[in-house]
């Protein structure tokens, strides 16, 4: 069926990987990207796609009211994909404002510019219409030794960045118990593969490891993570759009729980057998370096997909060991992108690109 959407955070690690996968499956779909080109945003994310005639890019800010407002009036999006988010625990951390602005207030403006479009400038009915509002596992709060996250489980945000997504996540639930807006939730757990800014662990490792430099690994290295391969994520999105209960959240994870040491470990391994060893000829795995625990530090995440698998028939495609094979090849291949992102030069590209608007 056709569709018109709006990815927002687009040029972002998931959202790069969602739109490219849009681009291939979804003959039927345009794709509108809006992304403000953070420091986590770069369009060579997408430089590949950008001249397909589906899809479309504006550097803009999901804040800004008004502007969003002219989108959906000017575009006639039906389908919302919201991705944009300050995304990283320790940045919440440091600098929660930004968390609040865009996590928050931003998702506001595009539940108002979606409910003045569909519910009262529209005629037609909105049952052809979604937002689909995507979010974290985080949302939940941190696990003992044993159970899992279910749909039903209570929200207990523990961080900046996790309470900024549960107040998004209120917020866009209460928008169709008042309003009717036809909205969908998804949470899910720790993404990994290509195009994530390398602050997040698994990449933050490959460049360090690659680079001789130390590995951080925080507090005791035992903290567990429940890792999906990106591509997995994307392709559970698109099946809630497509046949998710409107109203309803799907939790999204790959049923494989690992200890950060271990996640560590393993990368270390691959990169000694792909690469070779460390010049002194000693194994990656002597960078490692316990450091100071994170603030309020979650113990465990583990999702209970179950709700997704029986009533939309997604389970993860990729095993984590195929997932973290390519994910290290697309590293290994793309070390030219991974110092750029991190040298913020794309960044000062940009800047000067869009100085003028
Ligand atoms: P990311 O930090 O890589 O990308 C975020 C994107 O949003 C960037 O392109 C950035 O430029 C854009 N952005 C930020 N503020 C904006 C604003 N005010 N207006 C417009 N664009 C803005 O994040 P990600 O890892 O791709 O995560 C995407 C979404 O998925 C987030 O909502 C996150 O909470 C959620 N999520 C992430 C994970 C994960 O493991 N990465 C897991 C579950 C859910
Ligand atoms: P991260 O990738 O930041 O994702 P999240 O905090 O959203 O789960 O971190 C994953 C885990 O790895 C988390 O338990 C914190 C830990 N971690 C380290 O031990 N060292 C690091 O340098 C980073 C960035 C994370």
């Amino acid at each position: 069926m056709k569709k018109k959407v709006l990815v927002t955070g687009g040029c972002g690690f998931i959202g790069a990987n969602f739109i490219r996968l849009l681009l291939t499956n979804q003959p039927e779909w345009q794709v509108i990207n809006l992304d403000k080109l953070t420091y986590a945003g770069n369009l060579e994310n997408l430089e590949d796609v950008a001249d397909n005639p589906r899809y479309s890019f504006i550097c803009d800010d999901i804040c800004n009211q008004e502007q969003m407002d002219v989108l959906f009036r000017e575009h006639a999006i039906d389908t919302v994909v919201h991705f944009a988010a300050e995304s990283h625990v320790d940045r919440s951390i440091t600098n929660p404002d930004a968390f609040i602005q865009t996590n928050v207030f931003g998702t506001f403006s595009l539940l108002e510019a979606a409910r003045k479009a569909w519910l009262i400038s529209e005629k037609k009915t909105v049952s052809q219409r979604r937002f689909l509002h995507v979010s974290t596992d985080e949302v939940y709060g941190s696990l003992g030794e044993t159970g899992y996250f279910t749909e039903e489980t209570a929200y207990d945000p523990r961080s900046p960045y996790s309470a900024s997504k549960a107040s998004s996540d209120h917020l866009v639930r209460s928008y169709y118990h008042t309003y009717g807006l036809p909205i969908l939730i998804t949470n899910c757990s720790n993404n990994y593969g290509p195009y994530q800014f390398p602050e997040k662990l698994i990449p933050l490792i490959l460049n360090n490891a690659l680079k001789g430099e130390s590995l951080p690994v925080y507090g005791d290295g035992a903290n567990i993570r429940d890792w999906l391969y990106v591509v997995d994520h994307c392709e559970a999105i698109v099946r809630v759009v497509e046949d998710g209960t409107v109203g309803q959240s799907y939790n999204i994870g790959g049923h494989n729980e690992k200890k950060n040491l271990e996640v560590v470990e393993l990368l270390c391994t691959i990169l000694d057998q792909k690469v070779g060893l460390l010049p002194s000829g000693r194994p990656r795995t002597k960078l490692i370096t316990f450091v100071k625990d994170r603030l309020g530090h979650d113990r465990r995440y583990a999702i209970d997909a179950n709700k997704i698998a029986d009533q939309l028939g997604w389970t993860p495609r990729y095993t984590f060991e195929q997932g973290i094979e390519k994910t290290v090849d697309w590293y290994l291949a793309n070390k030219k992108w991974m110092d750029a992102v991190i040298d913020g030069s794309y960044q000062q590209y940009y800047e000067k690109m869009y100085a003028d608007r």
